[in-house]
């Protein structure tokens, strides 16, 4: 079977790890977060993740070949032999070439870009009250609260705030996505593969919108 590969693009907040967990259940594909694989790095202590904490403290993207070469290892495990579903990656036209380049390489394809459209007052509230656990599950103190607090539902790990939801980093991390990400919008347009969804909407809703465009 050809190896299917889903990308999930919009800004910080924009719900991209939440939809990601669930898409991945649904299909059957891993779900890859260039973001959690960082923080995974960085709990790990790994030169990686030591260099990757000085750019995602600030708000800026982590250099091109150190990303690319990390999610390269990543996907050429064997548990990603029939594609997966890439959240965060690629997020700068270098990425988006590596891609395309690495999914040929691993006999698959690009499937879709799926884009979360979000308006940007929704983007800083939801990240201002995110709490996430060390294996990537996502909550709201609102929109999507654990069951025990501060405790996750799934693996019962004790859940964070991750330092880059300061409200400073916050709008720079969104400045940066708008300069460097945003393009990568046209760029899937330009090539018949992007999908838009209403972001905006509630959590059921947006998986719902996916699912449809996944078809
Ligand atoms: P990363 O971890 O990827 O962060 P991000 O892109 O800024 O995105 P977020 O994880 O903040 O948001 P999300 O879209 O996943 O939203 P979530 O589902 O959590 O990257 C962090 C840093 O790592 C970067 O700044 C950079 O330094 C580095 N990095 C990562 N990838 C890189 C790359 N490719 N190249 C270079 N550097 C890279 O949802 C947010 C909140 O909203 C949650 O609380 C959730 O419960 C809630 N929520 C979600 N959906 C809804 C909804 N529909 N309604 C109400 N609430 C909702
Ligand atoms: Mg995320």
């Amino acid at each position: 079977m050809t190896a299917r590969y889903y990308i999930m693009l919009g800004a910080p907040g924009a719900g991209k790890g939440t939809q990601a967990k669930q898409i991945s259940e649904e299909l059957g594909l891993p779900h890859i977060s260039s973001g959690d694989l960082f923080r995974h790095h960085l709990g790990e202590g790994t030169e990686l993740g030591v260099l990757a904490k000085k750019f995602m403290d600030s708000g800026e993207l982590v250099p091109d070949d150190v990303t690319i070469g990390m999610v390269q290892e990543r996907l050429e495990q064997d548990d990603c032999s029939e594609g997966a579903i890439l959240d965060g990656f690629p997020r700068t036209p270098a990425q988006a070439e590596a891609i395309e380049l690495l999914a040929d390489q691993l006999g698959g394809k690009v499937a879709k870009a799926l884009y979360l459209d979000v308006n940007k007052a929704l983007l800083v509230e939801r990240l201002s009250g995110r709490w996430v656990c060390p294996d990537g599950h996502v909550y709201h103190t609102v929109y999507h609260p654990p069951k025990k607090p501060g405790i996750c539902d799934i693996d019962g790990l004790e859940l964070y705030q991750r330092d880059d939801d300061k409200k400073e980093t916050v709008e720079h991390r969104i400045t940066v996505y708008l300069e460097q990400t945003a393009p990568l919008i046209a760029y899937y347009r330009e090539r018949g593969t992007l999908a838009t969804v209403d972001g905006d909407q509630d959590i059921e809703q947006v998986q719902q919108s996916l699912l449809q465009e996944i078809g």
